[in-house]
């Protein structure tokens, strides 16, 4: 069990690390107006790796039995990582003009900033109060 767990969080966090860091370049490759960005390997590794994050967090909720909707933190986590995706795709993909991007990478950026302390915290307060 304490292997398996593990092994899980390593996976968990490892792919935490790829996808926020890839997000920041894709940001960066968007700020900068770079035509890498609509390349397809470009498109599809971050389903990859966020695929990845998602089945592991599954799977630690599962065997520590917390639950999103059942586990104030979770609920918090599941509600902001909606906002990440939503802010997410309009930086990168459907905001018109720069400045609606802009400000939604950052605004994507902080809802990735609060998911990690809630997450570190297990407290949905992490990171307000
Ligand atoms: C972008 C999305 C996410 C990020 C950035 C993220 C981040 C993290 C981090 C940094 C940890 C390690 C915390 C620690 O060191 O104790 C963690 C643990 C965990 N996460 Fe996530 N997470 C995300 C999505 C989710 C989702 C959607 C769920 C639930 C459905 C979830 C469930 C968990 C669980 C159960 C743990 C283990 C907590 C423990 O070991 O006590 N995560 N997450």
């Amino acid at each position: 069990m304490a292997e398996i767990y593990a092994v899980l969080k390593t996976v968990h966090v490892g792919s935490v690390a790829v996808s926020a860091t890839g997000f920041v370049v894709r940001g960066w490759l968007m700020l900068a107006g770079s035509p890498l960005l609509t390349q397809r390997w470009m498109r599809i590794v971050p389903h990859v790796v966020d695929t990845v994050l998602l089945t592991s967090a599954i799977a630690l909720a599962t065997l520590l039995h917390q639950y999103p909707f059942v586990d104030g933190w979770l609920t918090a986590k599941v509600l902001a990582l909606l906002a990440y995706i939503v802010l997410g795709s309009i930086a990168l993909k459907r905001g018109s003009t720069r400045s609606i991007r802009v400000v939604a990478w950052i605004g994507a950026l902080m809802a990735l900033a609060y998911i990690i302390a809630v997450a570190c915290a297990h407290d949905p307060r992490a990171g307000i109060f």
